[in-house]
């Protein structure tokens, strides 16, 4: 049940029984990155005010320039998520290697993994254009006790128990799920309060926008070019709008609610793509799915994709489940 002037702590303590373990831990998970992302939320509000904006001038364990506001993100999420006795780990884009949370008593007791693209799209803070906030939230499967180990972090993404994301655009929402379906909440800056705005989001089954960095065209492989023709092409409620922010959270959000496409495939510059399969594509995929929408690698649906390393890199493609499946249909026939 949703009620439309529901405020985020209400709405977590009234679904808390749709937690599939122990339901107050998560939620009380969920609780911490609901204030943190107000956190960098002002803080992003303040570029160009105070000196936030710009580079740190060090290259990240990605190979990409850390912006300060990368930093920050980073910094106030581990921080939130270490002050709970809730997650016993933390991988992050910004660290190359994940964070071990012993907890209060030394005791390894806590029993959730976080994984966490702290600032989604930092190349688009220094413009003022919408920037986000991607996680991940797993079970660990090592034994309670011990120190948490690199496998709880490399689940594949169909064991995730909630996942999420916040964009920090002309409103900041958190939009997450549980598995139950996906809600939307907006801030209200003025209470510092998250409202139910978008309750059960789902992807129209078709849309008409396809976001893809097209200046990369040439370096695609040829079933991605071909399926970008088609969708240029004139016919039914084609040719498609073209629309890239280079924000992932923000192209996705969009498509979300308009329906639409979204693709970063693989080139011949970057074999296995740019997007993080365990900071990025998994729990938007998560979510996308839940919203009934698909995300695949152009082949494996995502979430069973078997993760191999932290910072894995994968094509990604997700959207309005019917765009989606045309564009696998151009992959596999251009094999
Ligand atoms: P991040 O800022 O977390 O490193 O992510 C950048 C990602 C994603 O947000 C965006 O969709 C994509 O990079 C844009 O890449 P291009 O500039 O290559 O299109
Ligand atoms: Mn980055
Ligand atoms: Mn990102
Ligand atoms: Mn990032």
């Amino acid at each position: 049940m949703s009620r439309i002037n529901q405020s985020l702590g209400e709405f977590i303590i009234e679904n808390q029984g749709e937690f599939a373990y122990s339901s107050g831990e998560l939620s009380r998970l969920i609780n911490s990155i609901r204030l943190a992302a107000k956190m960098v939320n002002h803080e992003v509000n303040k570029a160009g005010l105070v000196d936030i904006t710009g580079s740190v001038g060090e290259i990240n364990t990605q190979g990409e320039d850390q912006q300060k506001l990368d930093v920050f993100a980073n910094n106030v999420f581990i921080q939130t998520l270490t002050n709970r006795e809730i997650v016993c780990g933390i991988a992050s884009e910004e660290n190359e290697d994940f964070i071990t949370i012993a907890g209060s008593n030394s005791d390894h007791k806590n029993k959730y993994v976080v994984l966490i693209d702290p600032l989604d799209g930092s190349s688009n803070i220094d413009v003022n254009v919408s920037v986000g906030t991607i996680f991940s939230i797993y079970r660990r499967i090592t034994p309670l006790g011990t120190p948490v180990k690199k496998e709880d972090f490399l689940q594949p993404g169909n064991l995730q128990v909630a996942a999420g994301y916040i964009v920090y655009g002309t409103s900041t929402m958190l939009v997450y799920t549980t598995g139950h379906g996906v809600n939307g909440f907006t801030l209200n800056p003025a209470l510092g309060t998250y409202y139910l705005s978008h309750p059960n989001m789902r992807f129209p089954e078709e849309g008409n926008i396809y976001s893809v960095n097209e200046g990369n065209y040439v370096h695609f492989p040829q079933g991605i070019k071909d399926y970008i023709k088609y969708c240029q092409q004139e016919e039914g409620n084609r040719p498609y709008t073209s629309r890239y922010i280079g924000s992932l959270v923000s192209d996705i959000h969009r498509n979300m609610i308009k329906g639409g496409i979204y693709m970063y495939p693989k080139s011949s510059k970057a074999a296995t793509g740019k997007l993080r399969l365990l900071y990025e594509c998994n729990p938007m995929a998560f979510i996308v799915e839940q919203a009934g929408g698909k995300a695949s690698d152009g082949e494996t649906r995502i979430m069973e994709l078997k993760p191999t390393d932290l910072h894995q890199r994968v094509p990604f493609i997700c959207g309005s489940k019917t765009m989606v499946e045309k564009a696998e249909e151009f992959i596999a026939k251009a094999k």
